[in-house]
């Protein structure tokens, strides 16, 4: 199985390029699966309804989420009946939503899983443990499982990448909007990669706009920041080639698109 892994939609300039350039990576590499984070699509903060389909309706077929995820109320109207859509599975219990969906592309499952990372975070449930619940589960299913997991520091994405490694397909870090350069295969056979990155505005800072992120730094006064919605455009993801029958990773590789690397189809 290969699988297409988009990396943080940032704002209307990020919708757009996931409609215009996740129809030609699908040409180009046909992957049967694509797997999205969705956390910042709605103007930096969470997603909306209406995104969400767009978003499936573009291609995707699993929405994964983060720390954004409740900050657009829209989501508690519909996050029950969306099935395709996931939120980091250690959220404290109650919380609506579910950190795990099975996709099925030809007779071959897939177990995707969203967790999220507690250093420099909002205080939630320890991922690792509920990493272990759920993997364990997965495994009675299938061999082929996905790991989103949204964190700041690449301290404990290692960490989750080795704790689980030979027991998952991939763990992919989302969340800081910078791609790694660290893509590897762990050597029980886990892909692996810190970062994918962002998709959005590349000349903001992480997707926001400059001047109030700039001055809250050198004031450390309360600055609202704003999605930069026009401008230069970036796409992150990655590639991973998965052995259906191991569930092992055999191949991972980086994706962006920019002005500065422009796809060549
Ligand atoms: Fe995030």
């Amino acid at each position: 199985m290969r699988i297409l892994f988009i990396g943080d939609i940032m704002g209307s300039l990020g919708r757009e390029m996931l409609a215009e350039y996740l129809p030609k990576l699908k040409q180009k590499y046909a992957p049967q699966m694509t797997i999205v984070n969705g956390e910042n699509a709605a103007s930096g903060r969470g997603i909306t309804e209406k995104i969400y389909k767009k978003f499936l309706q573009d291609g995707a077929d699993v929405i994964t989420m983060g720390n954004h995820t409740w900050d657009n109320r829209d989501i508690f109207e519909f996050i029950d009946g969306a099935k395709k859509m996931i939120r980091p599975a250690n959220f404290p219990k109650g919380t609506p939503g579910k950190g795990i969906v099975y996709v099925k592309v030809n007779q071959v499952e897939l177990a995707v899983i969203n967790l999220q990372a507690r250093t420099f975070m909002t205080a939630i449930d320890d991922p690792f443990t509920a990493a272990e619940a759920l993997v364990t589960e997965a495994r009675k299913r299938t061999p082929l499982i996905f790991v989103d997991f949204h964190g700041e520091t690449t301290s404990e994405k290692q960490a989750m990448g080795w704790f689980l490694d030979g027991r998952v397909s991939a763990v992919v870090g989302t969340h800081t909007h910078v791609q790694t350069n660290d893509a590897r295969i762990l050597p029980q056979g886990t892909g692996y990669l810190s970062d994918v990155g962002m998709t959005g505005p590349m000349d903001g800072i992480l997707g926001m706009k400059r001047p109030a992120v700039i001055e809250k730094f050198m004031t450390a006064l309360p600055r609202r920041f704003e999605v930069v919605e026009e401008g230069r455009g970036l796409l992150c993801g990655c590639l991973l080639d998965l052995d259906d029958q191991t569930g092992h990773c055999k191949k991972i590789q980086l994706i962006q698109i920019s002005p500065d690397r422009p796809f060549l189809g």
